[in-house]
């Protein structure tokens, strides 16, 4: 099987809704017009139900297979969210709200799915039940976790989740995925120095927090270098400096460093907490001063079931002729993982070939990627439930 020739030609209209989403993009839980589009048209498609308003915004279709003999439901998750950036493509169909931008190609996502739930609702060649799952706020915002505690997984009895981003660098159209974590944890924190501040001419009345955030802001990468087996993976950036004056010749009260830590594995993350709490806290005790650290948990690692990775593959190698199993993993974060968490299933990239990187003002979602991303979702159904 290459890429379904229904793909091809729903492919015009798939592309029309994906200029649409790219034309009005809306941030975190606040995608109204997104989700109404998408829920009116899996209604049009004949989907048996349709559910909006889980985890606030997020939207749900049912497909039913033509027969189900085995009982099981297998869950496509796609996202609908934008971010907060100026929009720099000059596509015709660029945003039209200034600041806004959908520059992670979640518009694709949403429209691959939609296209794939169009396939599924017409064909219906499966035995089981397939949930087609729109989510909100993945930027940021921990939709995938909102949509869980609104009970996803038990309510329509999702067996297994399957999920897909695409990837800037990946030739259009090719996939990329592998066994165990794919995508990082990425927690946050906030380190508030606390000294004396005071003339900038008397730093011996004076207890400097500008020189002791600089030997924290030196200090936490040894949480890295020394602590971390160098075998496994971590990242520690320290991207905020902040401080209470705008003199040259104060010293300041506090200063406030934010940063973010990523991980790959669970006790590499307790490490990094345990770390950067440890360094800060004591560098500014060496000083005279105090820390205080707030270490912020933020998205789980991405971990792909092994099994699950197979069949995920398999699929994509049916459409590709291949696929990369070697990917290293990012040390970018995804609240797919929430998913993940609750159900096996597997995330995988596919292709969107050689294009500005994601988060950039001028990226824009490849349509040339749209059949084998709707195949691949609509494959991973016939897959996993085949006909009976
Ligand atoms: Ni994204």
């Amino acid at each position: 099987m290459p890429v379904k020739n229904r793909f091809a030609e729903l492919l015009p209209e798939i592309t029309a809704w994906r200029r649409d989403f790219h034309e009005n993009p809306e941030l975190l839980y606040d995608v109204h017009r997104t989700a109404g589009k998408v829920a009116e048209l899996l209604r049009e498609f004949g989907c048996d139900e349709v559910t909006e308003g889980i985890g606030q915004t997020g939207v749900v279709g049912v497909i039913k297979g033509k027969t189900d003999t085995k009982g099981r439901v297998v869950g496509l998750r796609a996202d609908m969210d934008a971010l907060p950036i100026i929009e720099q493509t000059g596509l015709e169909y660029a945003s039209k709200t200034p600041g806004k931008m959908h520059a992670c190609g979640h518009d694709g996502h949403t429209a691959m799915l939609l296209g794939a739930a169009k396939y599924l609702a017409e064909t219906r060649n499966f035995d089981g039940t397939a949930i087609v799952i729109f989510q909100p706020a993945e930027e940021g915002g921990a939709g995938g976790e909102a949509m869980i505690k609104d009970g996803l997984a038990e309510r329509w009895g999702i067996n297994e989740f399957y999920g897909m981003h695409n990837m800037p660098g990946i030739p259009t159209g090719q996939f990329a995925i592998k066994p165990g974590a794919m995508m990082a944890a990425a927690d946050q924190f906030e380190i508030t120095v606390t000294g004396k501040g005071g003339h900038a001419a008397k730093p011996h009345e004076c207890i400097d927090t500008t020189l002791t955030a600089a030997q924290i802001i030196v200090a936490v990468q040894s949480v890295v270098s020394r602590n971390i087996d160098p075998l496994k993976n971590a990242v520690v950036s320290v991207c905020v400096v902040q401080t209470d004056s705008t003199a040259h010749n104060v010293i300041p009260q506090v200063v406030t460093l934010k940063g973010t830590a990523r991980s790959l594995a669970p006790e590499v993350r307790d490490q990094l907490q345990e770390g950067i709490t440890r360094v800060a806290t004591n560098i500014a005790a060496a000083m005279g001063a105090s820390a205080e650290v707030d270490y912020q948990r933020g998205y789980p690692v991405t971990m792909n079931d092994d099994e699950a990775t197979v069949w995920a593959s398999d699929v994509a190698r049916e459409i590709a002729g291949e696929v990369n199993l070697d990917m290293q993993p990012m040390m970018g974060g995804e609240d797919f993982s929430y998913m993940l968490n609750e159900r096996p299933g597997a995330y995988i990239f596919v292709g969107n070939g050689d294009t500005a990187m994601v988060h950039h003002p001028a990226y824009n979602f490849n349509d040339d990627a749209i059949p084998a991303g709707s195949s691949w979702y609509a494959g991973m159904i016939e897959a996993r439930m085949p006909a009976a």
